[in-house]
């Protein structure tokens, strides 16, 4: 039996061992909106590392392996680029490092689209490489035949519309969708046909808000936003964004602390000690024994 997605904690820096915790399910994530209404409104953030999902895992209900890691963990200029190997290993790591929260993974431009099959093909390497529980796609009335042909084969799907960015060729850019009647009409009615097909959830992206109400109204299964509106079902950001890691955010985002900055003064004052031959002291320094 394959053992790649479990933690050794004896071995691994997961201090302290984690607490016993069910993890939850795909159909609890579902069950959360009963009858059009999501009393407690999900949680997803980004993770792409064991210690990230650590410490987010107790917080979060979802936590997505998003193919934005190609941008900010690999310094890519977008997602085109981004392979199934990184987002299986990335993957792989979130599980490890979680115990509460449903692992979705993204599946990468390109491995998807062409067929049904070939996203079956796809979406089961990703979920046995990695452990995780779900993928998540881009797209909306175009793949609801994949959506289909992926959950009835036992592959959970979390569906993305509105902003989509593997598509940005296609759509110049990140700007917010939805801002002419046929376009905020055409992202309702994808996202309807996504729930349709059996999504589980469907993530709203960069849309102005009376979309995104649209969208939670007429859809079964729940909506989680991303510069969409707190009307939603659910709100996603990525991680990286919230905590402050980056100069350049988009409006929508919200920055709960400024790790970078804390980041840049720890290197700078260790470079300083570094420099002075302060650091290492005493304290980080092996003696012989008497
Ligand atoms: O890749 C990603 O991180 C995402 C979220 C922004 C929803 O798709």
């Amino acid at each position: 039996m394959s053992t790649t997605f479990q933690l050794d904690t004896s071995t691994s820096r997961a201090n302290p061992t984690p607490q016993v915790m069910k993890r939850l399910t795909v159909p609890k994530i579902r069950a959360r909106k009963v009858d059009g209404k999501t009393e407690t409104p999900l949680v997803m953030l980004t993770a792409y590392t064991a210690r990230q999902a650590q410490l987010l895992d107790a917080h979060c209900d979802i936590l997505l392996v998003g193919d934005s890691l190609g941008q900010v963990i690999y310094g890519l200029p977008s997602t085109i680029p981004v392979t199934m190997e990184m987002m299986a290993n990335h993957a792989a790591a979130v599980v490890r490092g979680s115990y509460h929260a449903v692992v979705v993974v993204d599946m990468p431009f390109g491995s998807y689209e062409a067929s049904p099959q070939q996203a079956f093909n796809s979406a089961a390497t990703l979920l046995k490489q990695s452990g995780a529980a779900a993928v998540k796609l881009e797209g909306g009335a175009a793949m609801a035949e994949t959506v289909a042909f992926l959950s009835q084969r036992g592959i959970p799907v979390m569906g993305h519309v509105g902003l989509t960015p593997q598509a940005v060729n296609v759509l110049g850019g990140y700007a917010a969708r939805g801002r002419n009647d046929y376009e905020a009409a055409k992202i309702v009615s994808d996202a309807c046909a996504l729930d349709q097909a059996g999504a589980f959830a469907i993530v709203v992206e960069g849309v102005v808000e009376p979309i995104a109400i649209d969208v939670t109204r007429q859809v079964s299964c729940p909506t989680i936003g991303i510069g969409a509106s707190a009307q939603c079902d659910g709100q996603v950001l990525v991680t990286e964004d919230m905590l402050g890691m980056f100069e350049r955010v988009p409006r929508f985002v919200k920055r709960y602390e400024n790790i970078a900055s804390v980041i840049e003064k720890a290197a700078a004052t260790y470079a300083a000690e570094v420099h002075a031959r302060a650091f290492p002291g005493d304290e980080q320094t092996y003696q012989p024994k008497d």
